[in-house]
């Protein structure tokens, strides 16, 4: 069933309405939702996942919405404590839909394991490993045989003299729909006394590498300059604005890093709702920034042959939707029924659009208005609810306390008492 992902006013319905809806264009039970994001994770379960467990922790999950890739809707769990992360990511989503939604491709699942080896001082030792190349990879498949019958499988190796007798051996893995760092080390303790022994060296570490280079997704996305309009700037000045933005960011690493910070903000929600490793997402994308020694930012944006601003980027994305977490947690199963993804390199691609889309959202927010003023509506909205406004009072309400500049809980009370007469 082919979903919609934009839904106009969904902000304003209650919870239960909101996951009525989600459940409905996902042909899903409803009953379903319930069971994963409000019952969730028990605490049997999570006693499973880690150690000394004393209880669960929960963050809220909200639906980023608007997102198109590659012609294909998706409805975006995302799974973040900041307040206006969500509404940003579906609000710039809606601007690169207007311009055709989001494009992207991502590189085949390549997890990358490093074995070290020490006391190597054979100069031909790097030839003598690479020429047993065929024979180590099918040792390495032995040590995994179940990625072979998925498709999978180690594909190549690569080594490397670092100097001084440290000798380092890439084993690079296709992992299909796993994230693989499991696969990988297993692959990489199974080969490294071979490789001791054709090097002549000694086994140090053997552990993947989070920078997943040979696993980058790279995504697009046109926003028309008429829908980066803001009530008092027109579009193609908030577009020349965005540029600029962008160009701040190409040549300052202080900015650059706030810049990347933004495009986590839409990344890291998807990896977390997902069951996935944000921590190995997040190394893998600061190192990727670094690569050319100086930190730059992953997303650069620019005015087309259009006239629109084009948005684009690269990075690592070494996600799973098979196995590790995913398989445990209820909710990140059910999270990634609602993506409506067949493959992870599907799933990499729209964390990658989220994040590519957050990034669009505060750099026009701070090249116009300043982020603080989303911020405070957001904020008001809490503080009404607080006041204990329900339903359309929220907004009512929010709206008002703002319009005054007292966004404070008794502002909200008298506004809610004056809203019911
Ligand atoms: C805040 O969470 C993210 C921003 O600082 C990103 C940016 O500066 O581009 C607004």
């Amino acid at each position: 069933m082919a979903t919609d992902s934009r839904i106009p006013g969904f902000y304003k319905r209650s919870l239960d309405e909101r996951r009525d809806e989600i459940a409905k264009r996902r042909g899903v039970d409803s009953a379903s939702l319930d069971a994963a994001f409000v019952r969730g994770l028990t605490h049997d379960l999570a006693d499973k996942m880690i150690e000394n467990v004393i209880g669960l922790y929960a963050l809220p999950i909200g639906v980023g919405l608007n997102l198109r890739l590659n012609g294909k809707d998706h409805l975006v769990p995302m799974v973040v404590e900041e307040p206006s992360v969500v509404a940003a990511m579906s609000n710039a989503a809606r601007m690169v839909r207007e311009g055709g939604g989001f494009t992207g491709e991502a590189d085949d699942p390549i997890t990358t394991a490093q074995i070290q080896l020490w006391d190597v001082r054979d100069p031909a030792a790097r030839e003598r490993v690479l020429a047993r190349s065929a024979e180590l990879l099918e040792a390495a498949n032995a040590a995994f045989p179940e990625i072979v019958r998925h498709g999978g499988g180690a594909r190549e190796l690569e080594a490397f003299d670092r100097g001084e007798g440290l000798f380092v051996v890439h084993l690079h893995v296709d992992c299909r729909d796993a994230m693989g760092a499991n696969m990988v080390n297993t692959m990489a303790e199974a080969l490294a006394p071979r490789i001791a022994e054709i090097s002549g060296g000694r086994v140090g570490l053997r552990i993947l590498t989070n920078l997943a280079e040979r696993r980058c997704v790279h995504v697009r996305g046109t926003a028309p300059a008429a829908s980066l309009a803001t009530p008092d700037i027109a579009g193609p000045e908030v577009r020349d604005r965005i540029v600029e933005a962008s160009i701040f960011a190409e040549r300052d690493p202080y900015r650059a890093t706030t810049h990347n910070k933004g495009i986590m903000n839409g990344i890291d929600p998807v990896v977390i709702a997902t069951g996935n490793d944000w921590r190995a997402v997040e190394a893998g994308a600061h190192a990727y920034a670094s690569r050319s020694g100086v930190y730059r930012p992953l997303a650069t944006w620019r005015t087309n042959a259009s006239g629109d601003l084009e948005g684009k980027m690269t990075l690592p994305m070494a996600l799973g939707i098979v196995g590790g977490t995913i398989k445990v947690h209820p909710g990140a199963r059910a999270a990634l029924e609602l993506l409506d993804v067949k493959t992870a390199r599907e799933l990499a691609m729209i964390a990658a659009c989220a994040g590519l889309a957050s990034n669009l959202a505060a750099l026009r927010a701070l090249a116009t208005e300043g982020i603080q003023r989303g911020h405070m509506t957001l904020h008001a909205r809490s503080v009404a609810a607080q006041a204990g406004a329900k339903g359309a009072e929220v907004e009512g309400v929010a709206q008002a306390i703002v319009a005054a500049r007292d966004i404070t809980l008794p502002a909200a009370q008298r506004e809610l008492a004056k809203l019911r007469g």
